[in-house]
């Protein structure tokens, strides 16, 4: 599943790029500043939805009425909504940030960008851990080619960079 692989390694740019954008504080890139307050959510939601329209319906339909796993992609889905409740939350905080410029602004945008890369890199690495090697064993080659067009479809719909730094 190398294309799931390489959406985890875009949501992991993503978090590099809020990184960065923090450590420039009090003094953000502004550019990039707009940019993840405009994108970040969307971006995020569309990784989001092709696992679950996708990705994870072929998994359960192969997998043997385990309510262990079942449970787990629940989870997994239920990380995915709050993560996006927390990128459309700072998102919000980025657009305004130029009117706000307070030390405790700046402190509070930092604290909410830290929670939200170390949960998605968390969620990024459990799914590599659980998901990968799960598709591995269970979906056959037509599950397989079913998905790929799926991520094939959400590529051509990105609507561009969101930065330069941010494919
Ligand atoms: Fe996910």
């Amino acid at each position: 599943m190398a294309r799931l692989a390489f959406h985890h390694g875009r949501q992991i740019t993503l978090c590099e790029a809020l990184e960065t954008l923090i450590d420039g504080f009090p003094r953000p890139d502004e550019g990039l500043c707009m940019a993840l307050g405009e994108r970040l959510a969307p971006h995020l939601r569309r990784y989001h939805r092709v696992e679950e329209t996708f990705f994870f319906p072929a998994l359960e339909r192969r997998l043997p009425a385990s309510d262990a796993l079942r449970a787990s992609l629940r989870r997994l889905e239920g990380e995915h909504r709050e993560d996006h409740d927390a990128a459309s939350e700072l998102s919000g905080e980025l657009l305004s940030l130029s009117e706000r410029r307070t030390r405790e602004d700046f402190e509070s945008i930092a604290y909410q960008a830290r929670a939200l890369f170390r949960n998605v890199r968390r969620h990024v690495a459990g799914e590599a851990d659980f998901i990968l090697p799960l598709a591995g064993q269970v979906l056959n080659r037509d599950d397989m080619a079913f998905i790929e067009r799926a991520y094939e479809r959400l590529e051509r719909e990105a609507a561009g960079p969101i930065h330069p730094f941010v494919p």
